[in-house]
Protein backbone atom coordinates (compact mmCIF):
# COMPACT_ATOMS: atom_id res chain seq x y z
CA UNK A 1 0.00 0.00 0.00
CA UNK A 2 0.88 3.33 -0.79
CA UNK A 3 2.58 5.64 2.07
CA UNK A 4 0.64 7.98 3.68
CA UNK A 5 1.17 10.65 5.88
CA UNK A 6 -1.47 11.86 8.43
CA UNK A 7 -3.85 10.28 6.12
CA UNK A 8 -2.72 11.77 3.07
CA UNK A 9 -0.91 9.53 0.24
CA UNK A 10 3.03 11.17 0.62
CA UNK A 11 3.36 11.50 -3.35
CA UNK A 12 0.26 13.64 -3.24
CA UNK A 13 2.03 15.60 -0.95
CA UNK A 14 5.02 15.05 -2.43
CA UNK A 15 3.64 16.65 -6.07
CA UNK A 16 1.53 19.58 -4.67
CA UNK A 17 4.49 20.86 -2.89
CA UNK A 18 6.70 20.80 -6.03
CA UNK A 19 4.00 22.38 -8.20
CA UNK A 20 3.70 24.80 -4.64
CA UNK A 21 6.75 25.56 -4.81
CA UNK A 22 7.53 26.64 -8.67
CA UNK A 23 4.00 28.50 -7.99
CA UNK A 24 6.26 30.53 -5.74
CA UNK A 25 9.39 31.04 -7.96
CA UNK A 26 6.91 32.60 -10.40
CA UNK A 27 5.40 35.39 -8.33
CA UNK A 28 8.36 36.34 -5.99
CA UNK A 29 11.30 37.77 -9.16
CA UNK A 30 12.10 40.50 -6.66
CA UNK A 31 12.31 38.47 -3.37
CA UNK A 32 14.46 36.19 -5.23
CA UNK A 33 16.73 38.90 -6.25
CA UNK A 34 16.87 40.39 -2.88
CA UNK A 35 17.30 36.75 -1.58
CA UNK A 36 20.47 36.45 -4.09
CA UNK A 37 21.99 40.20 -3.07
CA UNK A 38 21.68 39.14 0.56
CA UNK A 39 23.70 36.16 0.31
CA UNK A 40 26.63 38.21 -0.19
CA UNK A 41 26.99 39.84 3.54
CA UNK A 42 24.27 37.99 5.65
CA UNK A 43 24.57 34.20 6.98
CA UNK A 44 21.90 32.32 4.94
CA UNK A 45 20.98 36.00 3.18
CA UNK A 46 18.94 37.26 5.90
CA UNK A 47 19.74 39.06 9.35
CA UNK A 48 18.75 36.43 11.38
CA UNK A 49 19.72 33.03 9.97
CA UNK A 50 16.60 30.99 10.32
CA UNK A 51 14.46 33.96 8.95
CA UNK A 52 15.16 31.52 5.84
CA UNK A 53 13.63 28.37 7.32
CA UNK A 54 9.76 29.29 6.10
CA UNK A 55 9.73 26.16 3.97
CA UNK A 56 9.85 28.43 0.43
CA UNK A 57 12.52 28.33 -2.00
CA UNK A 58 14.38 31.34 -0.59
CA UNK A 59 12.52 33.60 1.74
CA UNK A 60 9.94 36.00 1.07
CA UNK A 61 10.96 39.92 2.03
CA UNK A 62 7.89 42.06 3.19
CA UNK A 63 7.61 45.40 2.57
CA UNK A 64 5.42 46.64 4.31
CA UNK A 65 2.77 45.27 7.25
CA UNK A 66 -0.16 46.99 8.60
CA UNK A 67 -2.71 45.29 10.80
CA UNK A 68 -3.23 41.99 9.89
CA UNK A 69 -2.13 42.04 6.32
CA UNK A 70 1.38 41.87 4.93
CA UNK A 71 2.75 43.03 1.80
CA UNK A 72 5.84 41.49 -0.03
CA UNK A 73 8.27 43.07 -2.24
CA UNK A 74 6.64 42.01 -5.81
CA UNK A 75 3.17 42.94 -4.57
CA UNK A 76 1.63 40.56 -3.00
CA UNK A 77 -0.71 40.66 -0.40
CA UNK A 78 -1.58 38.30 2.14
CA UNK A 79 -3.70 37.68 5.47
CA UNK A 80 -1.27 37.06 8.04
CA UNK A 81 -2.07 34.64 10.81
CA UNK A 82 1.36 34.37 11.91
CA UNK A 83 2.15 38.03 12.66
CA UNK A 84 5.58 37.57 13.57
CA UNK A 85 5.40 34.60 15.70
CA UNK A 86 3.08 36.48 18.06
CA UNK A 87 5.32 39.52 17.80
CA UNK A 88 2.24 41.08 15.89
CA UNK A 89 -0.66 39.50 17.90
CA UNK A 90 -2.35 42.50 18.66
CA UNK A 91 -1.64 43.78 14.56
CA UNK A 92 0.94 45.00 12.58
CA UNK A 93 1.90 48.65 13.87
CA UNK A 94 -0.99 48.95 16.15
CA UNK A 95 -2.17 52.58 15.70
CA UNK A 96 -1.29 53.99 19.45
CA UNK A 97 1.70 52.16 19.65
CA UNK A 98 3.26 53.74 16.53
CA UNK A 99 1.80 57.36 17.54
CA UNK A 100 3.27 57.09 20.40
CA UNK A 101 6.91 55.74 19.01
CA UNK A 102 7.00 58.80 16.57
CA UNK A 103 6.29 61.04 19.42
CA UNK A 104 9.09 59.45 21.86
CA UNK A 105 11.60 59.24 18.35
CA UNK A 106 11.81 63.28 18.57
CA UNK A 107 12.22 63.00 22.26
CA UNK A 108 15.11 60.60 22.87
CA UNK A 109 15.43 57.45 22.33
CA UNK A 110 17.32 56.05 25.32
CA UNK A 111 19.19 57.80 28.59
CA UNK A 112 19.26 54.69 31.09
CA UNK A 113 17.10 56.46 33.46
CA UNK A 114 13.27 56.35 33.43
CA UNK A 115 10.83 58.17 31.67
CA UNK A 116 6.85 58.97 32.94
CA UNK A 117 6.03 56.51 30.73
CA UNK A 118 7.64 53.88 33.01
CA UNK A 119 5.74 54.40 35.91
CA UNK A 120 2.55 54.62 33.84
CA UNK A 121 3.39 50.64 32.24
CA UNK A 122 4.14 49.80 35.70
CA UNK A 123 0.42 50.89 36.70
CA UNK A 124 -1.03 49.41 34.01
CA UNK A 125 0.98 46.02 33.90
CA UNK A 126 -0.05 45.55 37.33
CA UNK A 127 -4.08 46.46 36.39
CA UNK A 128 -3.41 44.13 33.53
CA UNK A 129 -1.77 40.91 35.33
CA UNK A 130 -2.77 41.10 38.99
CA UNK A 131 0.94 41.46 40.32
CA UNK A 132 2.28 44.78 41.89
CA UNK A 133 6.14 44.90 41.00
CA UNK A 134 7.52 44.44 37.56
CA UNK A 135 10.77 44.97 35.64
CA UNK A 136 11.58 45.53 32.10
CA UNK A 137 13.70 43.78 29.27
CA UNK A 138 14.38 44.26 25.90
CA UNK A 139 13.33 40.48 25.24
CA UNK A 140 11.45 37.30 26.37
CA UNK A 141 14.45 35.35 26.30
CA UNK A 142 16.33 38.12 28.25
CA UNK A 143 12.93 38.01 31.62
CA UNK A 144 13.31 34.71 31.64
CA UNK A 145 17.15 34.20 31.87
CA UNK A 146 16.89 37.59 34.54
CA UNK A 147 14.27 34.82 36.77
CA UNK A 148 16.45 32.05 36.81
CA UNK A 149 18.97 34.21 38.73
CA UNK A 150 16.48 36.05 40.35
CA UNK A 151 14.97 32.21 41.78
CA UNK A 152 18.07 30.77 42.10
CA UNK A 153 19.34 33.87 44.47
CA UNK A 154 16.46 33.85 46.00
CA UNK A 155 16.21 30.47 47.04
CA UNK A 156 19.82 29.36 47.34
CA UNK A 157 18.98 26.78 45.27
CA UNK A 158 20.70 25.45 41.56
CA UNK A 159 19.20 23.59 39.48
CA UNK A 160 15.72 24.65 37.23
CA UNK A 161 13.26 22.62 35.86
CA UNK A 162 11.45 22.66 32.62
CA UNK A 163 9.09 20.63 30.26
CA UNK A 164 10.61 18.59 27.82
CA UNK A 165 9.80 20.22 24.77
CA UNK A 166 9.50 23.47 25.83
CA UNK A 167 10.93 26.79 24.40
CA UNK A 168 11.58 29.80 25.93
CA UNK A 169 13.80 31.97 23.88
CA UNK A 170 17.44 31.79 23.85
CA UNK A 171 17.84 30.79 27.49
CA UNK A 172 20.94 28.11 28.32
CA UNK A 173 18.97 26.28 31.39
CA UNK A 174 15.75 25.55 29.13
CA UNK A 175 18.11 23.96 25.83
CA UNK A 176 17.32 20.53 27.64
CA UNK A 177 15.64 17.04 26.94
CA UNK A 178 14.24 14.03 28.08
CA UNK A 179 15.96 10.75 26.70
CA UNK A 180 15.54 7.83 28.78
CA UNK A 181 15.30 9.03 31.52
CA UNK A 182 17.95 11.32 31.80
CA UNK A 183 18.50 15.27 31.53
CA UNK A 184 20.88 16.23 27.83
CA UNK A 185 21.44 19.01 26.00
CA UNK A 186 19.22 19.68 22.91
CA UNK A 187 21.01 18.48 19.62
CA UNK A 188 20.72 21.04 17.65
CA UNK A 189 22.47 23.53 19.77
CA UNK A 190 25.67 25.31 18.88
CA UNK A 191 28.79 26.55 21.08
CA UNK A 192 27.00 25.00 24.33
CA UNK A 193 30.34 24.59 26.66
CA UNK A 194 28.28 24.32 29.88
CA UNK A 195 27.02 20.67 30.65
CA UNK A 196 23.26 21.43 31.02
CA UNK A 197 21.98 18.06 32.31
CA UNK A 198 24.67 19.46 35.88
CA UNK A 199 21.58 21.83 36.86
CA UNK A 200 18.46 21.64 34.79
CA UNK A 201 16.12 19.10 35.15
CA UNK A 202 13.66 17.82 32.45
CA UNK A 203 10.21 15.97 33.08
CA UNK A 204 7.23 15.37 30.45
CA UNK A 205 4.35 18.18 30.77
CA UNK A 206 1.35 16.29 32.66
CA UNK A 207 3.35 13.93 34.38
CA UNK A 208 2.88 14.91 37.99
CA UNK A 209 4.59 11.81 39.49
CA UNK A 210 8.02 12.64 37.45
CA UNK A 211 7.73 16.62 38.93
CA UNK A 212 6.87 15.50 42.34
CA UNK A 213 9.95 13.22 42.38
CA UNK A 214 12.18 15.62 40.92
CA UNK A 215 11.13 18.20 43.55
CA UNK A 216 10.98 16.00 46.32
CA UNK A 217 15.23 16.60 46.14
CA UNK A 218 14.49 19.83 47.48
CA UNK A 219 17.28 21.12 44.49
CA UNK A 220 15.13 22.73 42.38
CA UNK A 221 14.70 26.76 42.54
CA UNK A 222 12.16 26.73 40.33
CA UNK A 223 10.01 25.76 37.65
CA UNK A 224 9.67 27.23 34.24
CA UNK A 225 6.57 26.78 32.18
CA UNK A 226 4.40 28.00 29.38
CA UNK A 227 0.86 27.44 30.91
CA UNK A 228 0.18 25.63 27.59
CA UNK A 229 2.65 24.12 25.44
CA UNK A 230 2.98 26.09 22.53
CA UNK A 231 6.26 25.35 20.73
CA UNK A 232 6.09 21.45 19.71
CA UNK A 233 2.95 21.40 18.79
CA UNK A 234 0.02 22.67 21.31
CA UNK A 235 0.06 20.63 24.67
CA UNK A 236 -2.79 21.10 27.01
CA UNK A 237 -2.99 20.59 30.79
CA UNK A 238 -4.59 18.30 31.82
CA UNK A 239 -7.20 19.03 34.70
CA UNK A 240 -6.02 19.80 37.93
CA UNK A 241 -2.56 20.01 36.35
CA UNK A 242 -1.96 23.63 37.20
CA UNK A 243 -3.37 23.35 40.52
CA UNK A 244 -0.72 20.16 41.40
CA UNK A 245 1.96 22.00 39.65
CA UNK A 246 1.65 24.85 42.61
CA UNK A 247 0.97 23.10 45.01
CA UNK A 248 3.81 21.09 44.60
CA UNK A 249 6.25 23.89 44.11
CA UNK A 250 4.57 25.10 47.28
CA UNK A 251 5.23 22.45 49.02
CA UNK A 252 8.64 21.58 48.18
CA UNK A 253 9.95 25.43 48.45
CA UNK A 254 10.69 25.78 44.86
CA UNK A 255 8.93 29.35 42.75
CA UNK A 256 7.02 28.61 39.86
CA UNK A 257 7.57 31.10 37.17
CA UNK A 258 4.74 31.04 34.29
CA UNK A 259 5.72 32.08 31.08
CA UNK A 260 3.39 34.18 29.18
CA UNK A 261 4.92 35.27 26.26
CA UNK A 262 2.63 33.06 23.98
CA UNK A 263 -0.02 32.20 26.02
CA UNK A 264 -0.55 36.34 26.62
CA UNK A 265 -3.78 35.02 23.46
CA UNK A 266 -6.00 33.72 26.34
CA UNK A 267 -7.35 36.50 27.41
CA UNK A 268 -6.98 40.08 28.91
CA UNK A 269 -4.00 39.13 31.54
CA UNK A 270 -2.85 35.91 30.11
CA UNK A 271 -3.79 32.41 30.77
CA UNK A 272 -2.82 33.19 34.15
CA UNK A 273 -5.40 35.41 35.21
CA UNK A 274 -7.78 33.66 33.47
CA UNK A 275 -7.05 30.67 35.16
CA UNK A 276 -6.54 31.63 38.53
CA UNK A 277 -3.09 30.83 38.76
CA UNK A 278 -0.85 31.96 41.48
CA UNK A 279 2.87 32.18 39.79
CA UNK A 280 5.66 33.68 41.81
CA UNK A 281 6.90 35.43 38.96
CA UNK A 282 5.55 36.06 35.35
CA UNK A 283 7.30 36.26 32.45
CA UNK A 284 5.64 38.27 28.68
CA UNK A 285 7.16 39.42 25.69
CA UNK A 286 7.08 39.57 21.87
CA UNK A 287 3.23 41.32 21.97
CA UNK A 288 3.10 43.07 25.39
CA UNK A 289 4.46 46.58 23.48
CA UNK A 290 2.82 46.19 20.29
CA UNK A 291 5.43 44.17 18.76
CA UNK A 292 7.98 47.20 19.52
CA UNK A 293 11.07 45.27 21.35
CA UNK A 294 10.07 44.75 25.27
CA UNK A 295 9.77 41.78 27.57
CA UNK A 296 8.68 41.87 31.22
CA UNK A 297 8.47 40.37 34.69
CA UNK A 298 6.11 40.52 37.50
CA UNK A 299 5.93 39.43 40.80
CA UNK A 300 4.37 39.45 44.00
CA UNK A 301 5.34 41.09 47.41
CA UNK A 302 7.01 38.14 48.89
CA UNK A 303 8.83 38.10 45.77
CA UNK A 304 9.88 41.67 46.46
CA UNK A 305 10.78 41.41 49.42
CA UNK A 306 12.95 38.46 48.77
CA UNK A 307 14.15 40.74 45.88
CA UNK A 308 15.45 43.11 47.92
CA UNK A 309 16.84 41.01 50.49
CA UNK A 310 19.16 39.63 47.68
CA UNK A 311 20.52 42.83 46.93
CA UNK A 312 20.77 44.21 50.41
CA UNK A 313 23.21 41.58 50.80
CA UNK A 314 24.99 41.02 47.79
CA UNK A 315 29.13 42.69 47.39
CA UNK A 316 29.26 45.73 44.92
CA UNK A 317 29.57 44.70 41.04
CA UNK A 318 27.35 43.82 38.19
CA UNK A 319 23.86 41.54 39.27
CA UNK A 320 23.88 39.77 36.17
CA UNK A 321 20.66 40.91 35.50
CA UNK A 322 19.63 43.18 32.46
CA UNK A 323 21.01 45.14 29.85
CA UNK A 324 21.77 48.97 28.65
CA UNK A 325 19.10 49.52 25.79
CA UNK A 326 16.30 47.23 28.67
CA UNK A 327 13.65 50.09 29.93
CA UNK A 328 14.69 52.50 26.96
CA UNK A 329 12.26 55.00 26.70
CA UNK A 330 10.75 54.05 23.55
CA UNK A 331 10.22 50.69 24.84
CA UNK A 332 8.61 52.26 27.86
CA UNK A 333 6.24 54.24 25.04
CA UNK A 334 4.95 51.61 23.64
CA UNK A 335 4.70 49.05 26.23
CA UNK A 336 2.37 52.02 28.05
CA UNK A 337 0.68 52.59 24.44
CA UNK A 338 0.24 48.92 24.23
CA UNK A 339 -1.45 48.27 27.63
CA UNK A 340 -3.68 51.24 27.54
CA UNK A 341 -5.06 51.48 24.11
CA UNK A 342 -4.24 48.00 22.42
CA UNK A 343 -4.78 45.08 25.02
CA UNK A 344 -7.63 45.67 25.70
CA UNK A 345 -11.39 43.96 26.63
CA UNK A 346 -13.03 44.91 23.80
CA UNK A 347 -10.15 43.66 21.59
CA UNK A 348 -9.78 40.15 23.38
CA UNK A 349 -13.33 39.83 22.46
CA UNK A 350 -12.63 40.34 19.11
CA UNK A 351 -9.95 37.76 18.90
CA UNK A 352 -11.69 34.93 20.61
CA UNK A 353 -15.09 35.53 18.57
CA UNK A 354 -12.74 35.17 15.74
CA UNK A 355 -11.21 32.14 16.69
CA UNK A 356 -14.51 30.27 17.51
CA UNK A 357 -14.86 30.74 14.09
CA UNK A 358 -12.03 29.28 12.58
CA UNK A 359 -11.86 27.19 14.96
CA UNK A 360 -15.35 25.97 13.59
CA UNK A 361 -14.33 25.96 9.94
CA UNK A 362 -10.87 24.09 10.89
CA UNK A 363 -13.40 21.24 13.08
CA UNK A 364 -15.94 20.77 10.20
CA UNK A 365 -13.04 20.18 7.98
CA UNK A 366 -11.55 17.58 9.97
CA UNK A 367 -15.05 15.73 10.38
CA UNK A 368 -16.02 16.35 7.03
CA UNK A 369 -13.02 14.58 5.74
CA UNK A 370 -12.75 12.42 8.29
CA UNK A 371 -8.88 13.19 8.98
CA UNK A 372 -7.30 11.67 11.55
CA UNK A 373 -6.31 15.27 13.13
CA UNK A 374 -7.45 17.52 15.61
CA UNK A 375 -7.59 21.72 16.40
CA UNK A 376 -5.93 22.72 19.65
CA UNK A 377 -6.37 26.20 20.88
CA UNK A 378 -5.65 28.53 23.45
CA UNK A 379 -7.50 31.26 23.16
CA UNK A 380 -6.90 33.57 20.23
CA UNK A 381 -4.00 30.59 19.08
CA UNK A 382 -4.96 27.94 17.40
CA UNK A 383 -3.01 24.81 15.40
CA UNK A 384 -4.04 21.93 13.51
CA UNK A 385 -2.16 18.74 14.77
CA UNK A 386 -1.98 15.61 12.48
CA UNK A 387 -3.28 13.21 14.69
CA UNK A 388 -6.44 12.16 15.50
CA UNK A 389 -6.01 12.17 19.64
CA UNK A 390 -4.36 15.43 20.98
CA UNK A 391 -0.79 14.86 22.31
CA UNK A 392 -0.53 14.36 26.41
CA UNK A 393 3.66 15.40 26.61
CA UNK A 394 5.79 17.45 24.73
CA UNK A 395 7.60 13.81 23.63
CA UNK A 396 4.38 12.96 22.14
CA UNK A 397 4.37 16.10 20.59
CA UNK A 398 7.28 16.17 18.54
CA UNK A 399 7.08 12.69 17.83
CA UNK A 400 3.84 13.20 15.53
CA UNK A 401 4.81 16.17 13.73
CA UNK A 402 5.23 15.10 10.16
CA UNK A 403 7.43 17.40 8.16
CA UNK A 404 6.15 16.98 4.37
CA UNK A 405 2.78 17.52 4.74
CA UNK A 406 2.60 20.57 6.99
CA UNK A 407 5.22 21.98 4.22
CA UNK A 408 2.65 21.28 1.88
CA UNK A 409 -0.20 23.12 3.41
CA UNK A 410 1.84 26.47 4.50
CA UNK A 411 3.07 26.39 0.46
CA UNK A 412 -0.86 25.88 -0.85
CA UNK A 413 -1.83 28.58 1.81
CA UNK A 414 0.77 31.28 0.91
CA UNK A 415 0.46 30.85 -2.84
CA UNK A 416 -3.08 32.17 -1.85
CA UNK A 417 -2.76 35.11 0.25
CA UNK A 418 -2.62 33.16 3.49
CA UNK A 419 0.24 33.58 5.83
CA UNK A 420 0.66 30.93 9.01
CA UNK A 421 3.31 29.90 11.00
CA UNK A 422 6.27 27.58 9.81
CA UNK A 423 7.69 25.31 12.08
CA UNK A 424 4.04 23.98 13.67
CA UNK A 425 1.42 25.62 11.61
CA UNK A 426 0.12 28.01 14.40
CA UNK A 427 -3.04 30.70 13.38
CA UNK A 428 -3.03 34.11 15.37
CA UNK A 429 -6.40 36.34 15.60
CA UNK A 430 -5.44 39.68 15.73
CA UNK A 431 -8.09 42.88 16.76
CA UNK A 432 -7.39 43.44 13.04
CA UNK A 433 -8.25 40.58 11.10
CA UNK A 434 -11.46 40.54 9.50
CA UNK A 435 -14.32 37.09 9.82
CA UNK A 436 -13.89 37.53 5.79
CA UNK A 437 -10.15 36.72 6.16
CA UNK A 438 -11.23 33.80 8.70
CA UNK A 439 -12.94 32.73 6.50
CA UNK A 440 -10.89 32.42 2.87
CA UNK A 441 -8.11 30.99 5.80
CA UNK A 442 -10.58 27.98 6.39
CA UNK A 443 -11.55 28.04 3.02
CA UNK A 444 -7.85 27.61 1.85
CA UNK A 445 -7.22 24.87 4.24
CA UNK A 446 -10.39 23.41 2.81
CA UNK A 447 -9.77 23.74 -1.12
CA UNK A 448 -5.79 22.28 -0.11
CA UNK A 449 -7.18 19.00 0.72
CA UNK A 450 -9.26 18.79 -2.29
CA UNK A 451 -6.42 19.53 -4.49
CA UNK A 452 -4.44 17.09 -2.33
CA UNK A 453 -7.35 14.20 -3.17
CA UNK A 454 -6.95 15.04 -6.79
CA UNK A 455 -2.74 14.90 -6.90
CA UNK A 456 -3.69 11.56 -4.88
CA UNK A 457 -6.02 10.48 -7.43
CA UNK A 458 -3.31 11.72 -10.22
CA UNK A 459 -0.46 9.56 -8.81
C1 LIG B 1 7.15 30.77 25.42
C2 LIG B 1 8.25 31.63 24.92
N1 LIG B 1 8.98 32.35 25.79
C3 LIG B 1 9.98 33.14 25.40
C4 LIG B 1 10.29 33.26 24.06
C5 LIG B 1 11.43 34.14 23.65
O1 LIG B 1 10.99 35.26 22.98
P1 LIG B 1 12.10 36.18 22.30
O2 LIG B 1 12.66 35.37 21.18
O3 LIG B 1 11.31 37.36 21.80
O4 LIG B 1 13.10 36.51 23.33
C6 LIG B 1 9.58 32.53 23.12
C7 LIG B 1 9.90 32.62 21.69
O5 LIG B 1 9.34 31.99 20.84
C8 LIG B 1 8.53 31.71 23.55
O6 LIG B 1 7.83 30.97 22.71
Amino acid sequence: MAESIAGIPRAAIESLLAAEQARFVAAHPRSAALAKRGQAHWLHGVPMHWMSDWGTPFPMFVAAARGAELQDVDGNVYADFCLGDTGAMFGHSPAPVAAALKAQADRGLTAMLPSEDAVVAGELLARTFGLPYWQMTQTASDANRAVLRWARAITNRKAVLVFDGCYHGAVDDAFVRLEAGAVSGRPGLVGQAADLALHSRCVEFNDLAALEAVLRTREVACVLAEPVMTNCGMVLPEPGFHEELRRLTRRHGTLLVIDETHTLSSGLGGFARVAHLEPDFMVAGKAIAGGYPCGVYGFGDEMHTRMLGVLAGKPAGHSGIGTTLAGNAMAAAALRASLEHVMTPAAYEHMLKLADRLEDGLESLVNDENLPWHVSRVGARLEVGFVRTPPRTGRESTARLPQLLPDAIRMYLLNRGLVITPFHNMMLLSPATTAMQVDRLASGWTQCITDLHVAARAA
